[in-house]
């Protein structure tokens, strides 16, 4: 009997439950194989910590958010903190999969999670990745699973900050992820009828932004709402970091809302009020579009580890669903580009008349 192990890595994303429950109905049911579950990401792998998934394990699991196998997190086993710095205990992630006789290990996670899968291929271990992020930003997949959720919650919020946002005349300003990329902040600002989009692919101008919120006013608009993703800075400014991990030097991001409300009431005088969405986008039952893609994602995993294919990455590609090679599918980050990804949705904003600070 073949025997599959799968790992959660990273941050969480809503659809993790789901590509689990597909993992084991098909391991179990297209080829009568045994799925163990490796417990609390690659802490668990180096700690030989595992969890045999059965059938039973995993019914009801579609619409759950967060994962069932412990807790995710982004510890990187080939820099573990040791008492002289990082070190690397790759071997022990091989070895601890030898013994436990797994003939695959399906990882599941973002652009540092599957980075540290593509390494773990390169030293022999049979891995296949399946990408997830609510930020959208691997750039070898159309769609990453949790996504869309991620763009529901942070619509939502704005069609109710609109609510209050006219109750009071002011100007409401969301802040969403997207550190890097900025398509959540672009999806849901367009979703959710927002003013100004500000993301980090286009650095803005805060006089820029505030005429736009006094040009609203002219209107007869009373009032504005903003959505700002997490990395969105002004030109020749940085990003807002609250903090950097002294392991891993991963800054932990913060305060893109505050600051620009700061320089919005400076320059217009207006009532401006912050909302940080925070890890609110990462929770909850995962909308229709992420479980489908999650259960498609498991399902062609089991496939591709049940042919032998490894160091393969699955993704969804134009609606169908294929797997490439894992190392090239993580080299870059999809950003949003003018002239390509994410060009004709920026465009459709514009001609809304939803303005990007750059005006
Ligand atoms: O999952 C990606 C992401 O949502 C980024 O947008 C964000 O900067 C980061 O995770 C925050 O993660 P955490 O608070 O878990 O470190």
């Amino acid at each position: 009997m073949k025997r599959i192990g799968v790992l959660t890595g990273g941050g969480d994303a809503p659809g993790l439950n789901a590509v689990l429950r597909a993992v084991v109905r098909t391991a179990e049911r297209a080829y009568g194989a045994e799925v163990i579950g490796i417990l609390d990401g690659f802490k668990g792998l180096l700690d030989g910590r595992f969890r045999h998934l059965c059938g039973p394990d995993v019914r009801e699991l579609i619409r759950m958010g967060g994962t069932v196998l412990g807790t995710t997190n982004r510890d990187n086993p080939f820099a573990c903190p040791g008492e002289d710095g990082p070190i690397d205990r790759s071997d022990e992630c091989l070895e601890n999969a030898r013994k436990a006789g797994l003939d695959a290990l399906i990882i599941i996670g973002g652009d540092g999670t599957l980075r540290i899968a593509a390494d773990l291929g390169r030293r022999g271990l049979n891995v296949i990745g399946v990408p997830k992020t609510i930020d959208n930003d691997l750039a070898s997949t159309d769609y990453t699973f949790g996504f869309w959720t991620a763009i529901d919650t942070a619509t939502e919020a704005l069609d109710r900050l609109r609510d209050t946002a006219e109750s009071h005349h002011r100007v409401m300003l969301l802040e969403v992820m997207g550190r890097h990329a900025g398509w959540i902040a672009l999806h849901a600002g367009i979703a959710g009828a927002a003013d100004v989009i500000l993301i980090p692919e286009i650095p803005y101008d805060p006089h820029s932004v505030a005429k736009t919120v006094v040009r609203c006013q002219e209107r007869g608009r009373a009032s504005s709402v903003l959505v700002v993703a997490e990395g969105a800075m002004p030109r020749g400014g940085e990003m807002a970091v609250v903090a950097v991990d002294p392991t891993t030097g991963v800054k932990r991001l913060g305060g893109a809302g505050e600051r620009l409300a700061r320089e919005l009431e400076a320059l217009t005088r207006c009532d401006v009020r912050v909302t940080v969405l925070g890890h609110l986008q990462r929770g909850g039952s995962p909308v229709a579009f992420d479980r489908i893609l999650a259960t498609r994602f498991g399902e062609a995993a089991v496939h591709v580890a049940m042919e032998g294919r490894f160091n393969r990455m699955i993704r969804l590609a134009d609606g169908r669903i294929e797997d490439v090679d894992l190392d090239e599918a993580v080299r870059e980050t999809k950003l949003i580009d003018p002239r390509g990804l994410g060009g004709p949705l920026l465009k459709t904003a514009r001609a809304l008349g939803i303005a990007f600070g750059d005006e």
